[in-house]
């Protein structure tokens, strides 16, 4: 399979978040718990070097509980602040406070040595399209969605959301673009559907994650649709095909009906908790 992306939108974005990175404190990058590294762009390691660093594994609620806890540490173990995350719902958003209360230790610190008092951390939101960095400002914002408007030495235009006492976000969240280039990467993004679909070889995406099932979560596919064990991912698809009725005219089994319902049950969190990368694979 083939991925195209869009080099010229790319450097826009990246000169932006450039700009906005100088007014900040800290970086916080969501990152879809079911892929962490491959929904990623380590751009931003470059990019926020000066900054203080809090990665959300957010869809957390989507991926392996087990495999969240490796990921966390394979995170932290390389100098990263992390939670996990479900950003639809408020419960996650105190752990993440607290972080950024941690992660922002050494600012305070600098302040308090300078005689500043109360001035708030300044944070902004990055991460790939649709890893819910809207989600996540919306439900950690609420209701203090109060601007705070320009102010001076910022920017003109930027709007800060005033948060509580001690945090304050950039509105507009910084996009980073997907690292496409390894087919393995631009595969994981189609599976968690953050490739639009009708570029995409639906069969072919669906017997890829059949086998990723396979491999990691035996039983899964057996358990879940009646099917005989140790099988040839086709094979599966067919047995999946004729037990879930995906039946086209002429009495021909339907592959592309069959491909988008695992791939569709998958994405749902229907076929369980599922992370799809591995640490150190
Ligand atoms: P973006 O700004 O980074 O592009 O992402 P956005 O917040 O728009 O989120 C993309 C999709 O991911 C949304 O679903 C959103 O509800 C969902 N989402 C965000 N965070 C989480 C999470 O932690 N867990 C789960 N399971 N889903 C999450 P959508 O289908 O596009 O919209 P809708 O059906 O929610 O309206």
């Amino acid at each position: 399979m083939n991925f195209q992306w869009y080099p010229g939108h790319m450097t826009k974005a990246k000169r932006q978040m450039q700009e906005d990175i100088k007014l900040i404190d800290l970086v916080i990058e969501l990152v879809d718990a079911r892929i962490p590294l491959s929904s990623r762009n380590p751009d931003i390691d470059d990019l926020g070097k000066q900054k203080a660093r809090l990665i959300l594994m957010n869809k957390a609620d989507l991926a392996s509980d087990e495999q969240n806890e490796a990921w966390a540490a394979y995170f932290r173990e390389k100098g990263f602040y992390v939670v996990k995350l479900d950003a639809r719902t408020k419960a996650g958003m105190k752990a993440v406070n607290t972080v950024i209360m941690d992660a922002c230790k050494e600012k305070f610190e600098r302040d308090r040595k300078r005689g500043i008092k109360n001035r708030p951390v300044r944070a902004m939101v990055v991460g790939i399209p649709n890893v819910g960095k809207s989600t996540f400002i919306n439900t950690y914002a609420g209701k203090a969605c109060a601007k705070t408007g320009n102010k001076p030495g910022v920017t003109k235009g930027k709007q800060w959301i005033r948060l509580n006492k001690n945090v304050e976000l950039l509105d507009t969240p910084g996009i980073l673009w997907p690292k496409f280039e390894d087919q393995r990467v631009g595969l994981y993004l189609a599976l968690i559907g953050s490739i639009k679909d009708e570029i995409l070889n639906i069969d072919e995406l669906s017997l890829e994650l059949i086998a990723i099932l396979q491999k990691h979560y035996p039983g899964l596919l057996e358990k879940r649709y009646e099917i005989s064990k140790e099988q040839k991912p086709a094979k599966i698809l067919m047995e999946i095909a004729k037990n879930r009725n995906c039946i086209k005219k002429g009495n021909e089994l339907d592959y592309g009906k069959a491909s988008a319902l695992v791939i569709d049950e998958f994405r749902s969190g229907r076929l369980g908790k599922i992370t799809l990368e591995f640490p150190g694979e």
